[in-house]
């Protein structure tokens, strides 16, 4: 497809995509992993000097924000800037936030997270749309391209706290904000220059919107019951989606203070800041997605349903924040810092959680959402990871008003019983879903 040249075995223009989002992912976790520590940083080591609650409920809204504004990310995209100018704007626009914050005004650090809130918006949902136009509907590809394009994912998340950490930790904070923003410049030059690899599948999902349009303005089609069964699944997975993003989005927050202020920092005699912890999970899902595939493929038949998928992830998120309890409690008990080990099995079980679920919401709202209304289904999928996001900046919220073991203790209680009840679920569900699996 496109213009004929392949990269492993795939479309020329996967590279293009791999490496736009690869940037722009670097921008947005390189600032994740200091954007708390920095806010409550005291002033005199060059932070916000914000109290913890205070941090948490920006980081929040700000995390929120960040994946809510996909819903009008996406409908700008196919009303007025289509795929490809949406994606550049969005990425400009991302990289002047990221430069704001770099400056030392505290106005411009919240106009910059504003910028990167509507940046992300445009750019983030957009380029997934972009990675299916390259393929034909039926291309047998299609899922190893996004698994490849996972994969750019977590290679920008992983690289990034390992460079803006230090520079904002052991340098100054706002050269690691300075460090993303030149991420995502060369993310959006990387993207211009390659952008005719990605033009014919452009043109071609052009070509079929007007079809679909035309089609649909000589039948006007309703939903069917089957359909809203269907739709009534996506509704139930939605709250369960929301409380594992809820757990599992505390990467930056809680998780981050964790490891800043109660684990031991040096590993075989190295000493290393407090934000190297954000790398270990994108790590780990790069790792892990090629043999969990593989573990999928060899289970064939045996593989277990969606749901089921579902609540293994929830399962493994609440066993991580389990794990950290005792952690957590020795850490306060004695006043000390605890071995780097505790965080580094809590994100390996969230990997895994991530792993099971996270795949399975997005196919499932492509497989379960009649085709008309795809994309609108895609921002209510983008919208549990927003409120999830926002739960778990409540919950970081009481790192310094609650005992931590109390606190991770009531994470992992709520999501191992949502699990649960889920399990309780998957019959009734896999009868709603009607064939679809
Ligand atoms: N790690 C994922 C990413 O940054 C988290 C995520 C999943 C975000 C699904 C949006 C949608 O892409």
């Amino acid at each position: 497809m496109t213009d004929g040249k392949q990269w492993f075995g795939h479309p020329r223009g996967l590279a293009t995509l791999f490496f736009t989002e690869m940037w722009e992912r670097f921008s947005y976790y390189g600032m994740r992993a200091i954007l708390l520590l920095y806010m409550v940083a005291p002033a005199t080591s060059g932070g916000l000097g914000l109290t913890t609650e205070r941090g948490a409920s920006i980081y929040g809204w700000y995390t929120m924000g960040v994946y809510a504004m996909s819903i009008p990310g996406g409908w700008i995209a196919d009303k007025f800037l289509g795929l490809y100018r949406s994606v550049l704007l969005g990425g400009v626009i991302i990289a002047l936030g990221h430069f704001s914050m770099a400056s030392s005004s505290q106005q411009m650090f919240f106009v910059g997270l504003i910028l990167i809130v509507i940046g992300t918006g445009l750019l983030k949902p957009n380029v997934s749309g972009i990675v299916g136009t390259l393929y034909d509907r039926d291309d047998k590809r299609r899922d190893a391209g996004f698994s490849i394009f996972y994969m750019g994912i977590n290679l920008g998340a992983f690289i990034s706290p390992l460079i803006c950490g230090p520079l904002a930790q052991r340098v100054n904070w706002h050269w690691g904000f300075a460090a993303a923003g030149f991420g995502m410049t060369i993310g959006v030059i990387q993207y211009v220059l390659g952008r005719r690899h990605i033009a014919e599948g452009l043109a071609r999902h052009a070509a079929e919107r007007t079809e679909e349009a035309r089609v649909e303005a000589e039948h006007r089609v309703t939903f069917t019951p089957q359909e809203w069964r269907r739709i009534s699944v996506i509704g139930i997975l939605f709250v369960f989606s929301m409380l594992f993003w809820g757990a599992f989005e505390q990467a930056g927050s809680s998780l981050n203070l964790f490891a800043d202020r109660l684990t031991r920092l040096d590993f075989a005699g190295i000493n290393f800041p407090s934000s190297t912890f954000q790398s270990v999970q994108p790590m780990f899902v790069i790792i892990f997605s090629p043999i969990f595939a593989l573990l999928w493929l060899r289970l064939g038949s045996r593989e277990p349903s969606s749901p089921t998928k579902f609540a293994f992830g929830l399962l493994l998120v609440g066993l991580s924040f389990l794990l950290l309890v005792p952690g957590a409690a020795i850490a306060q008990k004695y006043g000390i810092r605890v071995s780097p080990m505790w965080l580094i099995g809590v994100y390996l079980l969230q990997t895994w959680g991530e792993l099971c679920l996270s795949p399975v919401g997005l196919s499932m709202v492509t497989k379960l959402s009649p085709p008309k209304i795809v994309g609108l289904m895609m921002g209510v999928w983008f919208l549990s990871l927003a409120l999830g996001n926002k739960l778990g900046g409540y919950a970081a919220g009481f790192f310094d008003r609650l005992p931590l073991p109390t606190l991770f203790g009531a994470v992992a209680a709520t999501t191992l019983a949502a699990g649960l009840i889920l399990v309780t679920l998957v019959k009734p569900i896999k009868r709603l879903m009607g064939g679809v699996h």
